[in-house]
């Protein structure tokens, strides 16, 4: 029979709408990952401040695109949310996400718990179509949309400058409930 020694990760990942007082440590996830250049190229000043976050994230709120945090042990380690892919109200199924890990938590399973969550109160918020856009060197983040179905619909070469060269992007897409096989 085999033993299963609990590790300390056995602590439980709770995924849940993101608050005001979630903001700063979301802030320091993103800020990590800008210096260890996934964002490379967004200068201090661009980065954005707690306010800054703290109003988008009521706005997303209030108008009812999904925002949430997964936390273990109550410290926040990832969090992802939706915006609108295009402003016009033609597009107004269709929304554009974002996700981020903790350095120290990355491999675990969490942005899989996020990425689940998302897709799921996205869909039953009435959203029909989700899209991303990666770079194509960030294996992991592809890696995990295949693992959810997003099909690869575009490749964007040359869009970002990084590390003294440049970089390409892969465009990823995935219905959400009927996509477009029945009117919203
Ligand atoms: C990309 C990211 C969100 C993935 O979250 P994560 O918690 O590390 O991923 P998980 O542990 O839940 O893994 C889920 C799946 O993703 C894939 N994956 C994860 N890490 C991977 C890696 N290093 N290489 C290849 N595939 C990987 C695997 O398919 C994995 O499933 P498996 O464990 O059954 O093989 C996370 O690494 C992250 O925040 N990275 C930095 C920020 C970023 O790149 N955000 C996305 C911008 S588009």
């Amino acid at each position: 029979m085999e033993v299963r020694i609990p590790s300390e990760y056995d602590l439980p990942i709770v995924v849940r709408p993101s608050r005001d007082s979630d903001v700063e440590p979301m802030l320091a996830i993103y800020r990590r990952h800008i210096r260890l250049g996934i964002d490379e190229g967004v200068s201090d000043a661009e980065t954005p401040q707690a306010d800054d976050l703290r109003d988008r994230r009521k706005n997303l709120r209030s108008r009812r695109f999904p925002h949430l945090v997964a936390t273990r042990d109550g410290e926040v380690v990832g969090y992802a949310y939706v915006v609108l892919f295009r402003k016009r109200p033609a597009y107004r199924y269709t929304v554009k996400h974002s996700i981020y890990i903790h350095h120290d938590h990355v491999g675990r399973g969490i942005g899989q718990r996020l990425m689940r969550e998302l897709i799921d109160v996205c869909a039953a918020a009435g959203f029909r179509q989700i899209i991303g856009y990666i770079d194509a060197d960030n294996a992991a983040s592809l890696g995990l949309h295949d693992k959810f179905g997003f099909a690869r619909v575009g490749f964007l070469p040359g869009v970002a400058f990084r590390h003294g060269r440049w970089a390409d992007t892969i465009m990823v897409q995935r219905s959400l409930a009927t996509g477009s096989k029945t009117a919203p």
